[in-house]
């Protein structure tokens, strides 16, 4: 077949067409997160085999109040924005805090799904009404341009989850640095860091025994069939993880289990897979000290405070303009 000009009617249908006509093939993560995918995550948060959320929770249930004396230093009102907020189950335990000890601020969380702010708000509405939301759609970058153009107010950034782990290090750089563009001096970035451990504790996270994960990432596939008229068999694609212990980088990929032609009618597009080709579609980077400190160095931030679990399994870093 062949493919003269394609005319892409959403960033969605051209990074698709470019990812599954590169060598090797890849899709980007952050098409997982659809109306599906968001349940999907949520049910991988609820696995006993993927600590983080867990491991975060505790951070904040153990140094609420470290962590809102920090916030507050200064006594004036300050926004506190949120990339990535997902269902807040962290980020709860801080606003319940600052709601008790009567701390003025305004809670603006920013994620790529609608569908997540909206149940977000929602619950927030039932459980904390006191706390005033402005929730905002977009991704990292898009909120970023948007923050920027907030006047006044002290800015408190989070950065939850290891949701900076999607990112490999040059865009975790151009990241970190956009997001210090964004800072004034005493504003503060408060990021989540996965770290490195027992490799097969990071394996089992990603590769659980239900499936919940594997769905999670054929959900991409069910978004191709969807949205783009496409016949991928979910059943002829294998969900793999590995994760490499010299570089911390845990990455997922769909194997197809045979050749096979797959096509996407709306893109106008046939995909020929060998036997046992790759898809790559999400990194999910783990850190130590040094890597969070170069990643820092390399943006112009640097780290002022830091909290950890019980088990050193992750670690939460605050960072200030350098
Ligand atoms: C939401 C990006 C932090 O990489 O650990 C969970 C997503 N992928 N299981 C991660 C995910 C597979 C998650 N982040």
């Amino acid at each position: 077949m062949q493919q003269t000009e394609t005319i892409f009617e959403t960033q969605f249908e051209e990074e698709v067409y470019i990812g599954l006509t590169d060598f090797p093939k890849h899709l980007s993560s952050k098409y997982f997160y659809d109306k599906r995918g968001d349940k999907l995550f949520q049910d991988i948060m609820d696995m006993p085999e993927y600590y983080l959320t867990d491991v975060e929770f505790e951070i904040f249930e153990t140094y609420k109040q470290q962590i809102a004396a920090l916030f507050v230093s200064g006594n004036d009102k300050f926004n506190l924005i949120e990339l990535g907020a997902g269902d807040g189950k962290k980020t709860k335990v801080l606003l319940k805090h600052l709601v008790e000890q009567k701390i003025s601020f305004t809670y603006q969380p920013i994620d790529i799904s609608q569908n997540v702010l909206d149940q977000l708000e929602a619950s927030l509405q039932d459980e904390l009404p006191q706390v005033s939301v402005q929730t905002r759609q977009g991704t990292y970058f898009e909120a970023l341009e948007r923050i920027n153009s907030d006047n006044g107010a002290k800015k408190i950034i989070l950065f939850l989850g290891s949701n900076i782990g999607n990112l490999l290090h040059p865009q975790a750089i151009a990241f970190l640095q956009s997001v210090r563009e964004s800072m004034q001096e005493d504003d503060l970035f408060f990021v989540g860091f996965d770290q490195k451990k027992h490799p097969q504790t990071i394996l089992d996270a990603y590769n659980d025994p239900t499936g919940i994960t594997e769905a999670f990432n054929k959900n991409i596939l069910v978004r191709l069939n969807k949205e783009l008229d496409g016949n991928f068999d979910l059943d002829q694609f294998l969900h793999w993880e590995v994760y490499n212990p010299e570089t911390g980088t845990a990455k997922s990929y769909l194997v197809s289990q045979k050749q096979q032609t797959v096509v996407l009618n709306k893109l106008e597009l046939r995909i020929d897979f060998k036997p046992w080709e790759t898809i790559h579609t999400e990194i999910s980077q783990k850190y130590d000290d040094a890597t969070v400190a170069w990643l820092a160095a390399q943006s112009g931030l640097k780290v002022s405070h830091w909290f950890s679990d019980q088990g050193n399994l992750y670690k939460n870093y605050v960072f200030t303009k350098d």
